[in-house]
């Protein structure tokens, strides 16, 4: 008997059903079996097709007139055996028309064990294959060619697996029948792919020798490996352990639809993407944090005791509240993180690369909301494991990424918990997947870095308030980024007179600039200042916080300052992200500016009338690495301005385009 199984196996968000195939005797028993969901990576090349085609036809867990049509098509070729492959890619083709599916589902079952594996049209897309289909895989076969050995695309599948925490990972040697089915080659797969794992966390890694298209070892042993005893394919799926993933601990419940039949109903329809419910417990509804207590928990008509993880069912509460989808119900006493930047894991998996000038539509759970790359930490070399910089990703390429949400999301950590932890990026044009990604971490603010980094003294018993806007979203609108440009140097070296022709050139490019000036803010702010040394370094500390934030709200921000102690301007240094700020020394000789001396006080402070001044009476620290060094006694204003905007363009602070436009 064949029978198609409901769409909860289905249900998450970027599955579709496709078809199904199983041969149980009875529909209990179907129910009753055990469930391992895996996927496969590897090319139709490697065979992946024809394995495929190879399980469910040594299973019987096809329909005969499929079978008849395979056969006919395979002698219509003169091929002189069947051609499984065929089969899988007969039927994908049959299901491709029309529309896109990211991933679809294929069943088959022995009286063991019931399986779906998770299979993806596309011969090149496997990392595609593997992320789409791996939040819920327990098993992943990677396919490796007994003739080609170990190539970069096997150990990409194995990191993905890895990344992925997929827990049993079978390398399947495929066509072994094309190298005599010959032990040393086998070996030395083994060898050198054991290798490769034993530097990624891998707990269970099995390795068959194999014919796809011969059937040895896919479900029966057969006569040509007398040299292997270990088990088959077939045997191995069925013997793995499963159900050991799914986080049965923190309940998840996201919304997909609000079902309201009537006045007097009103359900919360989802899939229990972990934990479990039961009616009666409290619980939080998120965004909004409002409270309630679960009064039903249905499925097909019927009230449930107790809605486990994978299950698709309908809540409802006790109190009217407000909830719509992309919502989180969750336990009162047990929530999910809450964030707008987060660090990730990101897989492309989109033949357009990484762009991080737009955003994508994220989507999370039941939840979508706009994106985008914020900053791009690294990529890694998937055959050396060895981190790289980048400012993209290609196709397949995997590293990790700092992302911005306009919306917070509600998530875990991935390796806590692979539902709410996982989400795909779309193009919002072409609406297609582009890239799945693992939430490793909420970025951590910038406030919350500086406060660890600095020893800054706080006031007691307050907290930051992150502002709802980020820098990130400011920087967008703005059309550059932030960065904090101190120009520091003698008094009457030119730091102010350059600043100001710098600034007049930024508001001309349409950049968003905030000028802070030593004279000026002693008129104000920090009019209760001198010059001693712990007085420079007040205001100095001062004006860095007030230029953080500034800078925190997507400024430009100038700061002018004589700053002559390193241990200051280190200090202000530390208060912005690496690469933002910007330390302009702004050179020139003493003498120079002693006759310069626009304000007449190197002639006061020479004739002993101010005390402690720079230069005469006090010391000045010239800077140990700055990122400028402008020298205003050689340079015209002119050429300094060009030579800063330059330094702009290169550190990504503002863009080309915006010069090109000057
Ligand atoms: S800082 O050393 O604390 O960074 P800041 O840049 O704020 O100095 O102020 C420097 C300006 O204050 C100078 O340009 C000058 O006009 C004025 N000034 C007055 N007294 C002194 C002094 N003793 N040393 C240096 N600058 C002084």
């Amino acid at each position: 008997m064949i029978k198609e199984r409901a769409t909860a196996e289905t249900a998450a968000p970027m599955s579709q059903p496709a078809t199904h195939y199983t041969i149980p005797d009875s529909e209990d028993a179907y129910l009753s079996m055990d469930l391992l969901r895996f996927s496969t990576a590897g090319s139709v090349d490697d065979g992946k097709s024809t394995l495929i085609g190879r399980l469910l036809y040594d299973t019987k867990s096809i329909f005969e007139d499929q079978m008849e049509a395979v056969e006919r098509a395979s002698r219509q070729r003169g091929d002189a055996y069947v051609d499984l492959a065929l089969l899988t890619d007969g039927l994908r083709a049959e299901r491709e028309q029309g529309i896109t599916i990211d991933v679809a589902y294929r069943y088959f079952a022995t009286p063991k064990r019931k399986f779906i594996i998770a299979d993806t049209p596309g011969h090149i897309q496997y990392t595609r294959n593997m992320v789409t289909g791996a939040s819920t895989a327990e098993l992943t076969i990677i396919l490796i060619d007994a003739r080609k050995g170990v190539l970069t695309q096997s150990k990409r599948h194995g990191f993905i697996a890895s990344l992925l925490q997929i827990p049993h990972i079978l390398v399947a040697v495929n066509k072994m029948d094309l190298v005599n089915y010959s032990q040393e080659v086998f070996e030395q797969i083994v060898a050198e792919y054991t290798e490769f794992a034993s530097k990624l966390s891998m707990p269970d890694l099995t390795f068959i020798p194999m014919s796809a298209l011969m059937g040895d070892n896919v479900v029966n042993k057969g006569d040509n490996m007398p040299w292997y005893d270990g088990p088959t394919v077939l045997h191995h799926l069925e013997n793995v352990n499963v159900g050991v993933t799914r986080n049965v601990v923190d309940f998840r419940f996201p919304v997909q639809t609000v079902i309201r039949p009537n006045q007097d109903f009103r359900g919360f329809a989802g899939q229990v993407a972990s934990g479990s419910i039961q009616p009666g417990e409290e619980v939080a509804v998120l965004p909004s944090g409002n409270r309630s207590t679960v009064k039903s928990v249905v499925t097909f008509g019927t009230e449930l005791d107790e809605a486990y993880a994978g299950d698709s069912v309908i809540l409802t509460l006790a109190d009217e509240i407000d909830i719509s989808r992309g919502d989180m119900i969750v336990r009162t006493r047990n929530l999910p993180q809450v964030a707008n930047q987060l660090e990730c894991t990101l897989c492309w998996m989109s033949e357009e690369p990484m762009n991080p000038k737009v955003s994508y539509i994220l989507q999370h759970t039941s939840r979508q909301v706009r994106a985008y790359i914020s900053e791009i930490n690294y990529r890694i070399d998937v055959d050396t494991l060895h981190r790289e910089a980048a400012d993209t990703f290609h196709l397949n390429e995997i590293g990790r990424v700092k992302l911005t949400t306009t919306q917070p999301l509600f998530f875990d950590p991935y390796p806590l918990n692979r539902a709410t932890g996982s989400f795909i990026l779309i193009d919002p044009h072409s609406n297609t997947t582009v890239a799945a990604g693992m939430i490793r971490r909420r970025a951590r603010e910038l406030d919350e870095v500086v406060a660890q980094q600095t020893a800054r003294q706080r006031s007691s018993n307050v907290t930051w308030d992150s502002s709802q806007i980020s820098r990130e979203l400011r920087e967008r609108q703005n059309g550059h980024k932030a960065a904090v440009l101190w120009f520091t140097g003698l008094s009457g070296s030119g730091k102010s007179t350059v600043a100001r022709a710098l600034e007049r050139h930024l508001y001309e490019l349409g950049c968003h600039t905030f000028y802070l000036d030593g004279d000026n803010v002693r008129h104000g702010i920090n009019g209760d200042l001198g010059f001693s040394e712990k007085d420079r370094k007040e205001n100095i500390r001062r004006v860095a916080e007030v230029g953080r934030l500034a800078f925190d709200h997507g400024n430009i921000t100038l700061c002018t300052f004589i700053s002559p102690f390193q241990a200051d301007r280190e200090f202000a240094r530390s208060l912005a992200p690496q690469g933002r700020f910007i330390e302009i020394y702004v050179k020139c000789d003493l003498d120079v500016v002693k006759r310069r001396d626009p304000k007449g006080l190197y002639a006061k402070a020479l004739r002993g009338e101010i005390p402690d001044f720079t230069g005469v009476s006090s010391p000045y620290e010239e800077p140990v690495n700055p990122e400028l060094v402008v020298e205003t006694d050689v340079q015209s204003v002119e050429d300094i301005v060009s030579q800063i905007l330059e330094y702009l363009v290169r550190q990504g602070v503002i863009t080309n385009h915006e010069m090109d436009e000057r």
